[in-house]
């Protein structure tokens, strides 16, 4: 059976292994070997029933992904190419018992299922996660799912991917027994249970009890299809794992299975599966620091303080509370520090009321969080968060602090966004231990920790600044220290385009409405009004001298700031709001405001395309990505990506700014850049690293892979 498959017997039970580390992906081999083990049970007849188990912490987590970048480009279109496998087991003459832990997803439980019976851990998860990856179920998931489980359940778990615990799959039928103790032991009791009964193997897909009528089926496939347009704007896969359910109710077991073959093969070759695939795997590379040595000393977070309760300080000590770290929340003055207590109280409140977390959950961390106007209590802190004021001076006499108090292998963080990490390094006596951690408003959700990387900065802080986003749940990405580290410094070109689009003849609801349908979470000019546009005028002003004074200027965002226009804080930015919670109302004023300023600028407006918006402010997070990976401040373009979908609400399905260029193609977008510098200007340079990749037509996957 080879290393990947072992085929072994208790008595008259085959027990039929799969050894696939480490999540037992199917893999090629893994099939075969499964085949090969079936075939030999059903030829020997002393063999009676068959357990097949995963070895190591899991069932099998579904097909194997990295082999789908071939299954795209065969001319074999023949599904996932399981499902031969599964009918040999479905077929199989003697009763075969999955044996479940771990996770069984995708392909994992389309195995499952074509067994004759589940049993599973009670520890276990099933699910169908392949919408997650901008695919469906191609291993006639779809058609035997509503066959276990219903029409609804099924259509829920294809659609939504989202993964259902054991004991819900047994209450759904999806499992026929939940294992007490031991599941091999209890497998094979099972397995000889049903052979002392006498049953013969119960094959899925004769079972049509559960596939309903057409009248309740419509309802529940109408109400699917609106919440998946809400829910997964933009998306093709849930749709697609709609129709299939659909097909499993409408047509024969085959039939459904060859539509179901049609829709998987639609979806895998979308740019849309590539892009989620692609950030599958990005979410996994990042945190792989090259340079850094897997046995690296990772400090134990064992305790916390956080300085600075406002708006950032109270989302990150919310964040230590939730992971179960204790932590001081140091303020300046009691009003403050009783301020930051009540917003997180308000926001656990808030989160009780919703249902996602129970009053004692909340109550619990609440209690983990120690308030405090002193430093008492940093002494044995492993780590201190500063989420001060923004200003160098400020955060050098906190740091300084800081030096003093804390334990001399303490990690020193700072949440700056746009200050010099090595600078407020300089003024402790041991700049190894200071790093960045930089976190997104609101903190406590948003999953990015963009680590800055000074350039003191040991490798047992950074090693341990990686494990510790892990236990914060946050996807943690490295990025060296250069202005507005990487997704900052990105987002300002975007913004900068959004601005000069709309002084050229865009109205202001026209741009966000581009970028919105296109995929983003909200537009650039909302964002703005969200974040304060104060923020970016401040520092155009503090970094003006900086700048090359031949280059264009965004003169109305400075208008709007000078008449005291700072976004939703003073009820008015680029759009007007009037209650709290009420969206954005587009206001004339600004329109006029916006033309004003053409006229000072020279500007002659004109009509915008949507489809120049959207190649004008993503073009411009592409170019400067791309001088910002040749500059070595990304570690890879994939990290870029991460930071984009998981800190700024890219679409993940378009992969994040540097595979969707990819994916246009590095020479389509390097001659519209191109033509953007002829019309606009140098701030429409190419950065050096496009021009190479896309003369070579290259990708920025490649330039990833060429230097692993
Ligand atoms: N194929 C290939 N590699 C996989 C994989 C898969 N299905 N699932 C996980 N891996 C790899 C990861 O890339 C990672 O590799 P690395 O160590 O080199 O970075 C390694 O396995 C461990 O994975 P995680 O770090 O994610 O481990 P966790 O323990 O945190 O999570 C998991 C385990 C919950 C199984 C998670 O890996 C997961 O959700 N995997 C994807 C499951 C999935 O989407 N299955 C469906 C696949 S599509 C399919 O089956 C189509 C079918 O219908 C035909
Ligand atoms: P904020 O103004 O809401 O909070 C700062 C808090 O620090 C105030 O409550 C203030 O009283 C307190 N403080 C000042 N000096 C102190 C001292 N010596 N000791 C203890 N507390 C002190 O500011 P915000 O928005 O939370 O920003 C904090 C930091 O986070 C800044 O460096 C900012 O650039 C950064 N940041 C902000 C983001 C945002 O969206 N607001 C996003 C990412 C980073």
């Amino acid at each position: 059976m080879g290393e990947l498959v072992s085929l072994t017997r208790q008595s008259e039970i085959a027990i039929i292994t799969i050894n696939n580390p480490p999540v037992n992906a199917l893999s090629p081999g893994v099939p075969e070997g499964i085949a090969a083990s079936v075939e030999s049970i059903n030829n020997d007849d002393s063999i009676k029933g068959a357990v097949l188990i995963g070895g190591g912490r899991t069932f099998i987590a579904g097909a194997d992904i990295k082999t789908f970048e071939s299954l795209r480009s065969s001319e074999n279109r023949r599904g996932a190419g399981l499902l031969p496998l599964l009918t040999a087991i479905e077929d199989s003459q003697k009763p075969i018992v999955a044996a479940i832990h771990g996770t069984a997803f995708g392909g994992g439980l389309e195995v499952a299922m074509a067994c004759h019976y589940r049993i599973a851990a009670p520890s276990a998860q099933v699910g169908q996660p392949e919408v997650k990856l901008g695919i469906i179920p191609g291993a006639a998931g779809t058609q035997r799912l509503p066959r276990l489980a219903g029409v609804q359940k099924a259509v829920e778990m294809c659609a939504g991917g989202n993964p259902v615990g054991a004991s819900d799959a047994f209450k759904a039928g999806i499992v026929d027994k939940l294992a007490e103790g031991d599941l091999l032991e209890g497998a094979v009791a099972f397995v000889r249970e049903l052979i002392a009964k006498g049953e013969s193997p119960r094959r899925t897909r004769d079972l049509n009890d559960k596939l309903g009528d057409a009248a309740a089926n419509s309802a529940i496939f109408e109400a699917a299809r609106a919440s998946a347009r809400k829910t997964a704007r933009g998306l093709i896969a849930p749709l697609a794992a709609i129709d299939a359910v659909e097909a499993a109710t409408r047509l024969s077991f085959e039939e459904g299975c060859r539509r179901e073959t049609e829709l998987f093969q639609q979806c895998l070759q979308s740019d849309q599966s590539r892009g989620l695939i692609h950030i599958f795997f990005g979410e996994r590379a990042v945190s792989k620091i090259p340079g850094i040595a897997k046995e690296t000393r990772v400090i134990d977070i064992k305790k916390a303080a956080v300085v600075g309760a406002g708006t950032m300080g109270g989302g990150i000590t919310m964040s230590y509370a939730n992971a179960g770290i204790p932590v001081i929340l140091k303020e300046a003055s009691q009003e403050f520090l009783d301020r930051g207590l009540a917003t997180i109280k308000k926001n656990y409140d808030t989160s009780v009321k919703r249902g996602r977390f129970t009053r004692e959950y909340a109550d619990q961390r609440m209690a983990l969080i120690t308030p405090s106007l002193t430093y008492d209590g940093f002494s044995d802190c492993d780590i201190v968060v500063e989420a001060v004021f923004e200003g160098m001076e400020l955060k050098k006499q906190v740091f300084a602090e800081l030096d003093k108090v804390c334990k001399p292998d303490a990690v020193l963080a700072s949440n700056t966004s746009t200050l010099n990490v090595d600078e407020i390094a300089a003024s402790t006596s041991r700049p190894k231990q200071v790093i960045g951690h930089h976190f997104f408003s609101p903190a406590n959700v948003m999953r990015l920790l963009e680590i800055v990387r000074g350039k003191a900065t040991s490798d047992e802080v950074i090693a341990t600044s990686m494990a510790l986003a892990k236990k914060l749940k946050k996807v943690g990405v490295l990025v060296g220290n250069c202005r507005g580290f990487v997704g900052n410094r990105m987002f300002a070109p975007y913004q900068r385009e959004a601005q000069f689009l709309v002084e050229e003849g865009a109205r202001v609801e026209q741009v966000d409405a581009a970028l919105y349908d296109w995929g983003m979470a909200m537009g650039p000019l909302a964002v703005g009004d969200l974040a304060g546009l104060d923020v970016g005028w401040r520092i155009r002003k503090e970094y003006k001298h900086l700048e090359d004074p031949s280059l264009r200027y965004p003169l109305v965002a400075d208008r709007l700031c000078e008449q005291g226009r700072y976004g939703q804080k003073t009820g008015s930015g680029w759009y007007r709001y009037e209650d709290r919670g009420k969206g954005p109302i587009p206001d004339p004023g600004v329109q006029k405001l916006i033309e004003e300023s053409a006229e000072e600028a020279g500007i002659t407006r004109r009509e915008i395309t949507p489809d120049e918006i959207i190649e004008r402010t993503i073009y411009a997070l592409v170019n400067e990505g791309a001088r910002i990976l040749e500059e070595g401040f990304a570690l890879r373009a994939v990290d870029i990506d991460i930071i984009y979908v998981y800190g700024y609400g890219f679409p993940a399905h378009r992969g994040g700014p540097m595979c969707y260029a990819d994916i246009v193609g590095l020479n389509k977008v390097y001659d519209r850049i191109c033509d953007f510098e002829r019309v606009h200007g140098a701030q429409w340079a190419p950065a050096p690293l496009l021009k190479k990749l896309a003369g070579e037509g290259s990708t920025f996957a490649e330039y990833d892979r060429a230097r692993q």
